[in-house]
């Protein structure tokens, strides 16, 4: 086996890269437990004074290297870390599956009405669906996270959505890759169709929901009194298509 020497000046420079990539990928990890510990703290909260919780699942993902360079490429970005931060927003993401699409938009106003919250933008695929009839709530905020070294606001994308939406989505995610993107027309029209029934599936829950809920306060149970109602404030910000 042939051996080359190697200067220790690119090894020196490979280490720097490395900690300057681990410390570019941190920062990220920390605004996403930043945006979780908050949803969290908002889950537990509904769970202690009220009966309904408007989160069903809460979920989290850091980009990979491979998907941040493909977009990197397919988007042309200048590859330095200041220009990614600028430009890649989606690093961070966390997903907030709900029961209802009124409970989306109620986390939705709970989290951006946080005063640490920033809003950098808000795609509403609820109020306008994809063409290909994906619907979810994305809002892209940062959130400040505190470190040695100073303060540092964190783009996360956090994404809100309905159990039904995220039902179609992940077997539209799983047959568009199955097809590597190149869906026969037959099945996108299927998809479509199936999107409608689960927006219609979604609007004759909340129905139903509604009508549960107003029995409930018409005829209330006497096992104990019930809590006094508690006002949640800190909403207060609007949603933009
Ligand atoms: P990306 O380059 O994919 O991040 O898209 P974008 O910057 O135009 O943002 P957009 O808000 O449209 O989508 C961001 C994310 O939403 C995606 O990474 C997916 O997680 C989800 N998403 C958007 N469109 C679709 C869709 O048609 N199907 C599914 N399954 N997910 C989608
Ligand atoms: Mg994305």
């Amino acid at each position: 086996m042939s051996q080359v020497h190697v200067d220790d000046s690119v090894i020196a420079l490979a280490r720097e890269l490395r900690d300057e990539m681990q410390q570019f990928l941190n920062e990220y990890r920390f605004g996403m437990r930043e945006i979780e510990t908050k949803l969290e703290i908002l889950r537990d909260d509904f769970a202690h004074h009220h009966s309904h919780n408007p989160i069903e699942h809460l979920s989290s993902r850091l980009k990979s290297i491979d998907s941040m360079l493909e977009k990197i490429q397919r988007r042309g970005i200048e590859p330095q870390f200041d220009t990614i931060r600028e430009e890649i927003t989606d690093i961070a993401g966390v997903r907030v599956t709900c029961s209802f699409v009124s409970d989306a938009y109620r986390l939705f106003e709970l989290l951006i009405g946080q005063d640490d919250v920033e809003v950098l933008a808000v795609k509403d695929y609820i109020a306008n669906p994809k063409p290909n009839g994906y619907k979810s709530l994305h809002a892209v905020v940062t959130v400040p996270v505190f470190l040695p070294r100073g303060r540092v606001n964190v783009p996360v994308e956090v994404q809100f959505r309905t159990i039904a939406m995220d039902f179609w989505a992940s077997l539209e995610h799983k047959i568009y890759y199955k097809y590597d993107k190149q869906v026969p027309q037959k099945l996108l029209d299927e998809l479509r169709e199936a999107a409608l029934t689960a927006s219609d599936l979604d609007e004759r829950m909340e129905r139903l929901h509604r009508q549960i809920r107003g029995s409930e306060e018409e005829a209330p149970t006497t096992a104990r009194p019930a809590p006094a109602p508690r006002e949640i404030t800190g909403g207060g910000g609007t949603h933009v298509a």
